[in-house]
């Protein structure tokens, strides 16, 4: 309760329970109205960027504006995620439930990475982590997690402590060497290179290994990339493996890459940002097989489990490698008696959201029901969408898809014929066009990416609400495409 005697006005106001109350059921009605009426919406209003900055560069600083109409305004200039013709990149559908969580996390602020500054946060992360790690197969005695503010930056640390292990120097101290190395498939999201460049190893330490027709990692290359790296007297950190890739939602052959790593003392790290969330499906999980393998695991809920951004799960096979990675005094912070303990042990972060209790409260809510339909129901539906691709003629289908993504392209035979043959640079910006005026028009929301030269659409069906007719529709949309 804030003092009646305190002559702030707008700080009283602002913390006034009864205006809270207000104010959270005006925004909460506008969220469920517009829940129910988002199929109707177009997915996407376009606008250029100034026109999306010009917009909101108003007069906002001076407050008593009124909260449900910017609402409103915010909900009728955001992409629409809920819409099912949606399918654009890899950021969920969240699940309403969650964005409650979010509420409540935000209004007690308090953080997950020292104990004592949010008990329950720290408890809430401890027992997501562990329940992830679980579901991987990964020995929970043994293992270490931590959670990180996006795959990116679990990426980063992962590899940290990857080299922290295996450079077979204290480079944390000493600094890095140019003897260091990672080997990474030519499918790996760009975070994973990004990653090894912060680091300090520079484009000739970054070893590629080649990727097959169906865009996984060769593991039949891994032994010639990594004599590479030994004539090249260079010390592999890591070997980081897809699960899936981001372009094509190829996943990699952990189970043989794990007896490479295995057999050359080598650590594997897994970034399973998009696809480690098989694991909750009896029908998909079979895909992540040798993941508990792994030395490091990355994991996003905010990819695959309808949780809002951002819940990256950071997994280690053994702990104590988790915090052997940022060693240093700080005492006004960092206790060296709870380095097990404090979370800021292991990652960049230091002040941390509670990122767990959106996932925390779902499970709690939904049970873990929803997460196995949610995956299933993404997942058959890019099946059916492949057949559905297959059957027409004036369409290509990159690859049979294994997760929810799927890459395809508008190829009519009539586009082939010898006097108005299409060369491969036309067929690429046809699709380009393709996209620019579906989306543009707010019928639809999906995406593109270059494969081996070629440019195919590409959807990731994010919205288990999106149906096979969404789908059939979005077909003859790109066939009604003037070009
Ligand atoms: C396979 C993979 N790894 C990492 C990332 C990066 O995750 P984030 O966007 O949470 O930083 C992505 C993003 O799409 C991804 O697909």
């Amino acid at each position: 309760m804030v003092s009646e005697t305190l002559s702030y006005p707008k700080i009283i106001d602002a913390y006034d329970a009864t205006k809270f109350k207000q104010r959270a059921e005006q925004v909460v009605a506008v969220l469920a109205d517009y829940l129910s009426k988002v199929d109707e919406l177009p997915v996407l209003k376009w606008q250029d960027p100034q026109q999306a900055i010009e917009s909101w560069r108003q007069d906002f600083s001076e407050g008593n504006q009124d909260l449900e109409s910017l609402v409103k305004k915010f909900i009728e200039e955001s992409n629409h995620l809920h819409s099912p013709r949606y399918a654009g990149h890899q950021v969920t559908t969240p699940i309403p439930t969650a964005a409650l969580a979010e509420l409540a996390y935000s209004f007690l602020n308090s953080p997950s990475t020292i104990y004592e500054m949010g008990p329950a946060s720290y408890g809430i992360e401890q027992a997501i982590v562990c329940w992830l790690a679980e579901k991987l197969y990964i020995d929970t005695d043994k293992a270490g997690a931590v959670l990180t503010s996006g795959g990116s930056l679990g990426n980063l640390t992962a590899l940290l402590a990857a080299r922290q292990t295996k450079a077979g120097y204290d480079v944390w101290n000493e600094g890095v060497k140019d003897d260091l190395a990672i080997m990474v498939s030519d499918q790996n999201h760009y975070s994973v290179t990004r990653a090894a460049h912060v680091m300090g190893l520079g484009s000739k330490s970054i070893y590629f290994v080649p990727s097959d027709e169906n865009f996984k990692l060769k593991v039949d290359e891994l032994e010639q990339v990594y004599q590479q790296t030994q004539a090249d007297d260079k010390r592999v950190i890591a070997v980081c493996a897809s699960a899936c890739s981001t372009a094509t939602g190829a996943y990699d052959d952990l189970n043989s890459i794990a007896d490479f790593c295995e057999a050359n003392d080598l650590w594997l790290h897994v970034d399973g940002a998009h696809g480690a969330s098989v694991a909750l499906s009896e029908r998909y999980k079979h895909l992540i097989a040798g993941i508990n393998r792994a030395d490091s695991v990355v994991w996003d809920a905010h990819k695959m489990m309808a949780i809002p951004s951002l819940i990256t799960a950071v997994i280690y096979k053994n702990r104590s490698e988790s915090y052997a990675t940022f060693s240093q005094d700080a005492s006004y912070l960092l206790d060296q008696n709870s380095i097990e303990r404090d979370t800021c042990n292991r990652t960049v972060e230091c002040t941390k959201p509670n990122m767990a209790m959106k996932l925390y409260l779902s499970l709690a809510i939904h049970g873990e029901e929803f997460f196995s339909d949610y995956i299933d129901a993404t997942h058959d539906l890019a099946k059916d969408f492949a057949k559905l691709i297959q059957e027409q003629t004036d369409f290509e289908l990159a690859i049979e898809p294994e997760s929810n993504i799927v890459c395809f392209r508008y190829s009519p035979k009539e586009l082939y014929s010898v006097q108005n043959k299409l060369n491969t640079v036309q067929l690429n910006s046809l699709q380009v066009k393709i996209r620019e005026s579906i989306i543009k028009s707010g019928e639809f929301y999906f995406v593109k990416t270059d494969l081996r030269g070629k440019t195919y659409l590409r959807v990731s069906l994010m919205n288990p609400l999106t149906k096979i007719e969404d789908l059939q529709k979005l077909l003859e949309l790109i066939r009604n495409v003037e070009y």
